[in-house]
């Protein structure tokens, strides 16, 4: 598809260099020794750009990260500016001026009383942080046995030793074992494998799902039970939206057993579900909330969590110190790209664009459910998974050697090379996953239909 020859050349020496010395996060690095390495050297708006000049749609976001999208001369130009006037100074005892503001604006953005920020530099590290406050926070007020965290199966935290051990996935865990003593699992909210005795009604299966919380904590015994970690709409496992009555019933729970909710929205705030914070769709108060990703729209690193006034009272009014940093928490640069960046989203209300046009991304990608791979379509805001089922009428799913035929094998290349970026994971049944930047409309949607279609629809002749 190029035309420049040059390119190619330095494309080559670049695939090259890469595979002899550049490590990819959870790749499979000898699948690289016979074929090329994808490398994305540009973006603009809603597409990038590989080295050999051929252009995709991000459907993807970078990796749920590429809000506002990509090429933003203005977000660059504050990170610059920020550089020249301070590069960087730590939050260890001392302050900068973009850290506060960017605090205090998180400050007003969050729901309720959640009024004090805690940056980290990714989302691994807000969630490590999390679960360290609500074990200190508990410490601290007397209760030093609370130390336990629940979460749901499948569902994705983080890869440090701490965020993995809240991790539902036991394959990317069982090769670090034995991690910090104390995760413990509960069902997650996938409505389309429900038990067979609430398959059919969604309130029952959410008022199930979140009561299985509270027979969680009755078995570990509340007094040892710190904290319940949640996403809005779990991703892992392909975009899992709470039903509704879910949340408030899992807030009655943590407030009658004295737990914390975390939500970690990690993936779900800053616009992904229409909202600054996807427990603002769902109407629900967290203790803390977690986040990182499209808190800068990927233009530079920064992760954080923010904290509700109850939970920082004895930190605030003693002698208690959290006994935790990060040298780059907080960076001036990132903080004041994380300021341009929540620029953008007012100047072009971007939670607007999301709200106006999600209907019509569902109504899109529904039309796909015409295929016979396709089994459901599930999410919100711009937040996709589309599950694919070897047999649509009684759900059966593929083999372990089918889907990795079909996602390793085939999937994951013939989207990319058909100009689509987005996610095919079998880490729970099979899907592809979408999360485009939130400035996309109509057409892009349209344009994603038409090369899974195409995509889909040969997967299904290779079966
Ligand atoms: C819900 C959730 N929490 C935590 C993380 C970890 O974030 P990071 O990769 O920035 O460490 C992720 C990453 O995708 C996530 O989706």
């Amino acid at each position: 598809m190029s035309t420049d020859h040059t390119r190619d050349l330095n494309a080559e020496a670049l695939e090259t260099r890469a595979r002899r010395h550049l490590w990819l996060h959870f790749t499979r690095m000898s699948s690289y020794q016979g074929s090329d390495v994808p490398v994305i050297v540009r973006g603009e708006g809603q597409y990038v750009y590989d080295s050999r000049g051929r252009r995709y749609l991000d459907g993807l976001s970078g990796l749920f990260v590429t809000q506002v999208g990509h090429g933003r001369a203005e977000i660059a130009e504050a990170g610059a500016r920020q550089a020249a006037e301070l590069a960087y100074f730590p939050l260890w005892s001392y302050a900068h001026p973009r850290a506060i503001e960017l605090a205090e604006r998180l400050s007003i953005l969050a729901p309720g009383d959640l009024n004090r920020v805690f940056f980290t530099t990714s989302g691994s590290e807000a969630v490590e942080s999390a679960w360290k406050l609500a074990k200190q926070y508990f410490t601290t007020i007397g209760q030093p046995g609370r130390y336990k965290v629940l979460s749901r199966e499948i569902a994705y935290h983080g890869t440090s030793m701490g965020a993995l051990a809240i991790t539902g996935l036991p394959d990317i865990k069982a090769p670090f074992e034995p991690l910090p003593p104390g995760g413990v699992r509960v069902p997650n909210t996938n409505f389309y494998r429900a038990p067979d005795f609430l398959a059919h009604d969604l309130d029952s299966f959410g008022q199930w799902a979140a009561n299985e919380i509270e027979r969680a904590i009755l078995r570990e015994g509340p007094e040892s039970v710190a904290a319940v970690f949640l996403e809005p709409v779990q991703n892992s496992g392909g975009c899992f939206p709470p039903p509704p009555g879910y949340f408030p019933r899992v807030r009655e729970i943590c407030d009658r057993y004295g737990v914390l909710l975390v939500s970690d929205e990690v993936i779900c705030a800053f616009g992904r579900l229409g909202h600054y914070f996807g427990a603002q769709r769902y109407g629900y108060q967290p203790d803390v909330i977690t986040f990182a990703k499209g808190a800068t729209s990927g233009y530079a690193p920064l992760g954080g969590m923010i904290v509700s006034d109850r939970l920082m009272e004895p930190f605030t009014n003693g002698p208690a110190t959290f006994l935790h940093g990060v040298t780059f928490a907080g960076h001036p640069v990132s903080a004041a790209i994380a300021l341009a960046n929540l620029d953008v989203f007012e100047k072009e209300d971007l939670l607007g664009n999301v709200r106006a046009n999600e209907d019509a991304f569902r109504s899109t990608l529904e039309k796909l459910t015409d295929l016979p791979i396709v089994g459901d379509v599930r999410g919100d805001g711009y937040f996709y998974g589309i599950e694919m089922v070897k047999e649509k009428a009684t759900r059966e799913t593929f083999s372990d050697e089918e889907s990795e035929r079909l996602l390793r094998g085939f999937l994951s290349h013939a989207l990319f090379r058909a100009g689509l970026i987005c996610r095919a994971d079998d880490r729970g049944d099979p899907v592809i996953q979408l999360a485009p930047p939130l400035t996309c409309t109509q057409e892009h949607f349209d344009e994603m239909e038409q090369i899974l279609r195409e995509v889909l629809t040969e997967a299904w002749t290779l079966i």
